[in-house]
C-alpha cells in the first residue's frame, strides 16, 4: 500500500522533544484509523473539517478551539508536530480534534463511497520547487480526484502556498478534474498566518489562496 504513492513530505520523525515524545505515548487516546470512524464520530457534530498536513498544529488547534461544534480530523506524517498537537488537546482539554497520523492518500484510498468531510483545508503544503520533484506534489488530477469523492456536495476546498510556481500547478490541475467550482464563501475564518505563510513571507514570497465547492 505504502508503494503506492510517492512521497509527499520531506521527513517523517525530525528531532522531537520528550515532551512530544510523551505525548505520542497518548496517541491512541485521540486517533481514528480509518474514514467510518470519524463518519461515526462526526454525527455528533454540525459538520467535519480535514486540515491535510497539520505542521505545528497551531491552526488546527485554534480552528477547533474557536469552533467547538465543528469536528476538526487532522492529518500529518510529521511525529513532532503530531506530538505537539496531542499536547494542545490535553492541555486545553479540546474535545472536537482527531488525529490521522499517517499519509491522508492512505485514509482516502480506502473509502469506498463515503461522503464525510464538509471542509478540506491544505495549508502550505511541501512546495517541491525543484523541477524533477514536482512528481513529489500533493496536489494533483489523481489526488485531487481522491479527496472529492469524500467531500460532501458542494464541500469547501482550501488551499494555500506560498510559491508562485506551485500556485500556478495546483491552478492547471485543479482545471484539469472539472470537479471544483471557485468560490467566495470560506468555511472559517482564518485570522492569522500558520509558520509556513508566515516564513514565506518574511522570505519576500505573497501567499496565494484558493478556494473552491465541489461540483455535484
Ligand atoms: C510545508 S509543511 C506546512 C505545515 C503547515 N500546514 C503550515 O502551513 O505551517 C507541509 C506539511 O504537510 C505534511 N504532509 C506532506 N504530505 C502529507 C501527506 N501525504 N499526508 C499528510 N501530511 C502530509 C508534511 O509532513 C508537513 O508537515
Amino acid at each position: 500500500m505504502r508503494l503506492k504513492f510517492l512521497p509527499s513530505f520531506v521527513k517523517r520523525r525530525g528531532r522531537i522533544t520528550k515532551n512530544q515524545e510523551d505525548n505520542l505515548k497518548f496517541l491512541s487516546d485521540y486517533s481514528i484509523k480509518d474514514i467510518c470512524e470519524i463518519n461515526e464520530i462526526a454525527l455528533d457534530y454540525s459538520s467535519c473539517c480535514l486540515e491535510i498536513g497539520f505542521g505545528n498544529a497551531e491552526h488546527i488547534y485554534l480552528q477547533a478551539k474557536e469552533n467547538p461544534d465543528i469536528l476538526f480530523l487532522g492529518s500529518e506524517v510529521y511525529l513532532s508536530g503530531i506530538g505537539t498537537l496531542i499536547g494542545l488537546i490535553k492541555d486545553n482539554n479540546i474535545m472536537n480534534i482527531k488525529i490521522f497520523p499517517d499519509d491522508i492518500r492512505i485514509l482516502l484510498d480506502k473509502n469506498e463511497n463515503m461522503e464525510v468531510f464538509d471542509a478540506v483545508k491544505i495549508i502550505c503544503p511541501d512546495p517541491w520547487p525543484k523541477e524533477r520533484h514536482h512528481k513529489r506534489r500533493l496536489i494533483n488530477k489523481s489526488f485531487l480526484e481522491l479527496l472529492h469523492k469524500s467531500m460532501k456536495s458542494k464541500a469547501n476546498l482550501y488551499i494555500s502556498t506560498d510559491w508562485e510556481n506551485y500556485a500556478d500547478h495546483i491552478k492547471k490541475e485543479i482545471n484539469k478534474t472539472g470537479l471544483f467550482n471557485k468560490s467566495n464563501i470560506f468555511f472559517t475564518k482564518k485570522n492569522h498566518l500558520t509558520k509556513f505563510e508566515q516564513r514565506g513571507v518574511n522570505e519576500g514570497r505573497r501567499v496565494f489562496e484558493f478556494n473552491f465547492n465541489k461540483e455535484d
